[in-house]
């Protein structure tokens, strides 16, 4: 009895927040629910990153969810990676049921039904706003770690990038990219070499391989226009609560090099835009990631190194990443040790592997008086949890398992007709799924080389006609040349570069 007074001082004087705070459920001893001994992860904290875990079925989505939503009823809005497609119901209230009105009972919160403000977006052709960046947006540098190119290689794009610069020819797709690559092997290869130094056919066709492979994973969806703006993110809805944003993936489960590319391209572009934030005390953002390990695994080590120092950089734009997977040691430990709240949800002991996991998981978290930690992993029940969080001066929260409440919102998908009124209503998706079709590198060089060459042909025809006249009075018999006028034509370095000289006119 003493025992339990002691722990709900120690958890409601460890869980004191000055600031505005979440919160999460309350504390349990010996499996027991302490009412009123909240668990609750300040607002200034969040954007210190954090990993939802647990075995399958535990609870782990439906954490996220209530995370989400209070996220939301907030007015902080909300980026949600769904990879299985079970999130789209915080569009609508909970129906309720009994066994959420004793959950809520026993921590002591008033259960509350409600819908959440959702916008759902694409990376393919599914239904939903479509998340698109332009190639020149990236920039050499992210485009060859994307690619995961070498020195030599991402030399090379970088020479590539500079000369579409200089040359006004816009690189939005993987399209443009591959013409430009083959343009500087080909037709311009002397007029890159003079001014830019040489690039041999070897590293070009390299790099072309890396693109043809990204493009098989279904890139070629995800670059081009009309480029997401990711301000687009941060909208309020009238009644003050923060859009969530939920990013459907479900088709991306078996592309990870899509996805990481896509991820490490989404939050370099918010670290780029996003201004460096204060000490606002809550976050501008923050984006939950379910089944995470698909981010990492087969991943390169560029990749990883650049998704670790985003992470690691993101954090001072009040942005904060949630990591949600099953297994911790899915995530890197360089990752790992810059997490500020771990929601660790039950894991099962079957073999002596799992035993050794959960021994480790335990260590990870901090000492408790209360707690056997490997014990309380083994034994929490389904919507239950140990959390430990930073409180508002950066420390560590006491350890505590937790009965978390239920969510306010469905905790099952929207019905087919619910979607599509959801979609109908998003302004987003007027803005952003309109097709473009802009000329770029691709369509420029093409356009122009060809209209060069039916000239050229014109000329031609034109010409030998006047002279066959001509020859047919004179008598003339050579008529046998080399290469022909046209084939010289085509691959003249020269009317390539006029070609080039009268798009960059008509482009200023
Ligand atoms: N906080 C909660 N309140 C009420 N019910 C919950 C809560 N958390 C989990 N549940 C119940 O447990 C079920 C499974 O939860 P959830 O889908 O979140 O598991 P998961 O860990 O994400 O599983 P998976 O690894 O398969 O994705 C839910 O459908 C719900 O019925
Ligand atoms: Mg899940």
């Amino acid at each position: 009895m003493a025992d339990k007074q002691a722990f709900f001082d120690h958890i409601t004087e460890g869980y004191t927040t000055k600031g505005d705070s979440i919160t999460l459920g309350a504390a349990m001893l010996d499996g027991e629910t302490l009412t009123n001994a909240y668990v609750k992860v300040p607002l200034k904290t969040l954007n210190r990153h954090g990993l939802i875990a647990g075995a399958t079925g535990t609870g782990k989505t439906k954490t996220l969810q209530v995370l989400a939503e209070n996220l939301s009823d907030k007015g902080i809005p909300v980026l949600l990676m769904d990879m299985k497609g079970d999130l789209s119901g915080i569009a609508q209230p909970s129906p309720g049921h009994p066994k959420i009105d004793e959950r809520h009972a026993q921590i002591g919160l008033p259960f509350e039904a409600k819908g959440f403000p959702v916008e759902i977006l694409t990376l393919s052709e599914q239904n939903g706003v479509r998340l698109r960046a332009t190639v020149s947006e990236f920039g050499p540098v992210l485009i060859s770690r994307i690619l995961d190119l070498s020195e030599a290689q991402s030399g090379v794009m970088s020479i590539l990038f500079k000369y579409c610069d200089d040359n006004k020819l816009p690189l939005l797709d993987l399209k443009d990219l591959k013409k430009i690559l083959q343009y500087a092997s080909d037709e311009g290869k002397d007029e890159i070499e003079k001014a830019y130094g040489r690039i041999s056919p070897a590293t070009s066709g390299a790099i072309l391989r890396k693109i043809v492979e990204l493009e098989q994973q279904g890139g070629d969806l995800f670059f081009g226009e009309k480029s997401f703006d990711t301000d687009d993110l941060l909208r309020i809805d009238e009644n003050g609560r923060g859009y969530i944003n939920i990013v459907r993936l479900t088709d991306i489960q078996d592309r990870p090099k899509l996805f990481s590319t896509f991820m490490l391209c989404l939050l370099a572009e918010i670290y780029a835009t996003f201004p460096e934030q204060g000490d606002s005390g809550r976050p501008e953002l923050v984006i939950f990631i379910d089944e995470a390990h698909l981010i990492f695994k087969e991943a390169s080590d560029a990749l990883l190194d650049q998704i670790e120092s985003i992470v690691k950089l993101i954090r001072s734009k009040g942005v904060g990443l949630y990591f949600v997977t099953q297994n911790p040691t899915d995530v890197p430990d360089a990752v790992l040790s810059q997490l500020g709240l771990k929601i660790q949800h039950a894991l099962r002991a079957f073999t002596a592997k799992d035993r050794k996991a959960i021994k480790l998981t335990a260590e990870n978290y901090p000492l408790s008086d209360y707690y056997k930690t490997d014990e309380v992993l083994t034994s929490l029940g389904i919507g239950e949890a140990l959390v430990s969080a930073l409180n508002e001066k950066g420390i560590p929260t006491p350890l505590a398992a937790t009965m978390l409440r239920a969510p306010m919102s469905r905790m099952d998908i929207l019905e087919d007709e619910e979607l599509k009124d959801l979609l109908e209503g998003s302004k987003l998706i007027k803005e952003y799924n309109e097709e473009i079709d802009r000329d770029s590198a691709y369509e420029m060089l093409n356009k122009k080389i060809e209209t060069a060459n039916l000239k050229e042909a014109k000329e031609k025809a034109e010409k030998e006609k006047a002279e066959a006249q001509r020859s047919t009075t004179r008598r003339t018999t050579s008529r046998r040349r080399g290469k022909s006028t046209l084939e010289k034509v085509i691959t003249s370095p020269t009317v390539i570069r006029s070609v080039l000289g009268i798009l960059s006119k008509m482009l200023k």
